[in-house]
């Protein structure tokens, strides 16, 4: 059959290297994995997954995602802590839902991830951006803000920041969890990219403190096995769980992706996870190389520090408007994300994030040739 309708949200042509996009290549995504764990999902001849599910979602997928999490993250993490979300996207959107109301303040980090402000917008939030550094959002600066506004929520992405590639330190999450006592906020962190630790151990996640603040940690299987999963998690202390969920989605809904989540429960108890997860930080490890490489050869007026996770490079360079450059880029049929993009004050731009995930090696290459191509007619 063939069809003219949309099936993927970015589509890319064929001959265009967009080093822009922030989603893993199709060729990646783990078909077969999930194939036999569907297969041995439907064999077990219960038709319980394709009724309305348990609020808090499937407990066999949260024991085994459980037992997934304690030995990734290094300590205990019970399954009565976890939530079953449609992914970090639902996860702060469902936030917002339930514990704030319009006009209400939200501290973001500057740059952050620019969907997670749309987000906020589509809560009526008031946004307040808060400088990061090499270290993450500079948890001083926030303390600052803090003598004359009281948030509701700060956004973080603590592992591997999306666009910085940058982790927040040790002594800053503890800060981070004692000031979110102290002012009565919530701490939303995004913990995406928490196991694509490339270079260097992944930081403890901010889930480890959730009985410690105000800690709500959101989390996805979309950057480690496939966005179309529509699946991730939320974890929480015991009183914050319940809010979720007494919640009307939920009691409505039957909890979010059932069957979803009762097929992943077999990806992760026959090892899928774990294995894909080891192959993505292979392949994506060594196109960060590439990439560093490239852009050494081929722009080195570029200023960037070599993320050790996730999947960007965040790259300033010095006088260049990136809203032009990313016109002139697209005729020679490349693609860039301009800083501003990321940025709740409409700044930065002379920043770009560029994805070293999407592409081979190859083709990483060959659009840095084309990036050096662009700038040179600017
Ligand atoms: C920081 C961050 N949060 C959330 C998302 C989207 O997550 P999900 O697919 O789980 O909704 C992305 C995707 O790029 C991201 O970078």
């Amino acid at each position: 059959m063939s069809i003219s309708l949309p099936v993927i949200q970015t589509p890319i042509p064929a001959d265009f290297i967009d080093l822009g996009v922030g989603e893993p290549a199709l060729a990646s995504l783990p078909v077969d994995l999930l194939r036999r764990a569907a297969e041995t999902c439907f064999d077990q001849n219960d038709p319980a997954f394709l009724q309305y599910g348990t609020e808090q979602g499937n407990g066999y997928f949260r024991q085994a995602l459980a037992e997934f999490l304690s030995k990734g993250y290094g300590f205990t993490v019970d399954p009565a802590a976890l939530l079953v979300s449609n992914g970090s996207s639902m996860g702060l959107h469902l936030i917002c839902s339930l514990f704030t109301r319009p006009g209400d303040l939200v501290f973001v980090e500057e740059p952050t991830y620019y969907l997670a402000l749309r987000i906020l917008a589509d809560h009526d939030l008031q946004v307040l951006p808060i400088p990061t550094d090499r270290d993450g959002m500079v948890v001083d600066s926030l303390e600052e803000q803090l003598k004359q506004y009281h948030p509701k929520l700060i956004y973080v992405i603590p592992a591997f920041q999306n666009p910085t590639g940058q982790s927040l330190s040790r002594e800053r999450r503890e800060k981070l969890v004692s000031l979110s006592r102290e002012h009565d906020f919530i701490v939303v962190a995004d913990e995406i990219y928490h196991f694509l630790n490339y270079r260097c151990q992944s930081p403890e996640p901010l889930a480890a403190y959730v009985n410690e603040g105000n800690i709500i940690a959101i989390n996805s299987f979309s950057k480690i096995l496939a966005p179309g999963l529509r699946l991730g998690w939320i974890q929480s202390n015991s009183e914050t769980v319940r809010r979720f969920v007494t919640s009307g989605l939920l009691d409505s809904g039957g909890g979010l992706n059932p069957f979803t989540s009762a097929i992943m429960r077999f990806v992760i108890e026959n090892g899928g996870l774990a294995a894909n997860i080891e192959s993505l930080k292979a392949e994506y490890g060594a196109r960060i190389t590439t990439m560093d490489n490239s852009l050494r050869r081929h722009l080195p007026s570029a200023e960037y520090a070599i993320p050790q996770g996730g999947y960007f490079f965040w790259l300033r360079l010095p006088y260049v408007d990136t809203i032009e450059y990313q016109k002139k880029a697209r005729s020679f049929k490349v693609g860039l994300n301009p800083g501003v993009r990321f940025s709740s004050r409409k700044e930065l731009r002379e920043f770009m994030r560029l994805s070293f995930v999407h592409y081979s090696s190859a083709e990483i290459e060959e659009g840095i040739v084309r990036l050096k191509e662009s700038l040179d007619e600017m």
